[in-house]
């Protein structure tokens, strides 16, 4: 009986433990000690520090390498009351090295996406119907429409593109081995999608390289997501690394930037019923005007009070003496004053 009870007591406690937690139950490596990186990071696959924990080295120049870092801790694009969902800023350095395999991509993927990472090619999204990928990609392949060898695209729920750019053209070769920055925004208020993208060391530049209108609290809801950094190097040679990475997340209250006086008013901005809109707003400017008429007429009352204070009831009012005495104290205090200085040059 006894026996029993512990043996189920066990098998609740993996049970828990996998279903909160199902990241948790595959063999993975943190990345300690690293400056660079955020201290949440998780490796997967062939994902592995290099050089004393120096960088990531995501993917080897082995046959079929792959491999994935992923911020430890899921988050929702709708976070409770906030309307307009979250909004994210990530930036990271990577380079890719000589060779026509997949490249590299940010991803957002859905929580169990790492329990599935094999890595067979295609950054491990072969299969996938749900996610965000914006490649870095060194291969053309025909069957998702790419462009050249050398293009950031941007996936959603399937690896053919929506939106490319060719790197070429801002004079930039992603598989050269050069260290490169890429930065990612996304704002749930605009709903825009910004890709940046520089050599290592340059300023972040003011032209995104892609900026597109996606709405991810429409895309994700209130699921739990994951951000990633994936390679697979598509049976190449190629080797990427990662040698930076922050991610953060802006939880901006719509109630924090829009205090509307109507309510109605807010419900209204998205133009639906613009006359309505129009109403109440002459009717807050006579009500503001109303408001202002008054306030302007308690301050000349006051400042009529005021110089009647000064002018007619001075001379009945105030005490003759008071004046006096006040002159008296102002000798007394110049005396003192001079009797100070005698005394320093003593
Ligand atoms: C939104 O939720 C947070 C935390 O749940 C709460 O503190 C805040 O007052 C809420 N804001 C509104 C406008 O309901
Ligand atoms: C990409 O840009 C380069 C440089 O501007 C150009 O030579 C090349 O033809 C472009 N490729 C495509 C597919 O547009």
């Amino acid at each position: 009986m006894a026996a029993f009870s512990i043996h189920r007591d066990t098998l609740s406690l993996f049970l828990f433990i996998f279903l909160a937690n199902p990241t948790f139950s595959l063999p993975s490596q943190t990345l300690i000690g690293n400056p660079n990186f955020d201290p949440q990071v998780v490796l997967f696959g062939d994902a592995k520090p290099a050089n004393g924990d120096s960088h990531v080295v995501l993917t080897s120049p082995d046959d079929s390498s792959s491999g994935l870092i992923v911020l430890k801790d899921p988050f929702k694009f709708m976070e409770g009351n906030l309307t307009k969902g979250v909004s994210f800023s990530t930036e990271f350095l990577f380079s890719i090295s000589a060779g026509n395999g997949d490249g590299l991509a940010f991803v957002v993927v859905p929580y169990d996406f790492p329990s599935r990472f094999v890595g067979q090619g295609s950054f491990g999204l072969l299969g996938e119907n749900r996610f965000l990928g914006i490649e870095f990609d060194t291969k053309i392949d025909g069957n998702v429409g790419d462009l050249n060898a050398n293009h950031v695209g941007v996936d959603v729920d399937t690896l053919e593109s929506l939106w490319i750019k060719n790197i070429s053209s801002l004079n930039l070769v992603l598989n050269n081995g050069e260290t490169l920055k890429c930065w990612i925004d996304y704002d749930s208020s605009s709903k825009r999608l910004e890709v940046r993208l520089s050599r290592s060391g340059d300023k972040r530049p003011y032209k995104p390289i892609l900026a597109y209108h996606i709405d991810l609290l429409e895309m994700w809801g209130g699921e739990d997501v994951l951000v990633g950094i994936v390679s697979t190097n598509g049976d190449s040679l190629q080797s990427t690394s990662v040698y930076s990475w922050r991610f953060r997340l802006r939880k901006v209250s719509s109630w924090m930037h829009s205090l509307p006086a109507n309510p109605h008013d807010y419900v209204n901005t998205d133009g639906e019923d613009p006359g309505v809109h129009k109403r109440s707003f002459c009717a807050l400017t006579i009500l503001a005007g109303v408001i202002f008429a008054t306030g302007c007429g308690a301050l000349v009352a006051f400042v009529g009070l005021f110089m009647w204070a000064i002018f007619v009831s001075r001379h009945t009012v105030f005490p003759v003496e008071y004046q006096k005495g006040s002159t008296d104290f102002r000798y007394e205090k110049i005396k003192v004053t001079v009797e100070d200085t005698e005394g320093d040059k003593n």
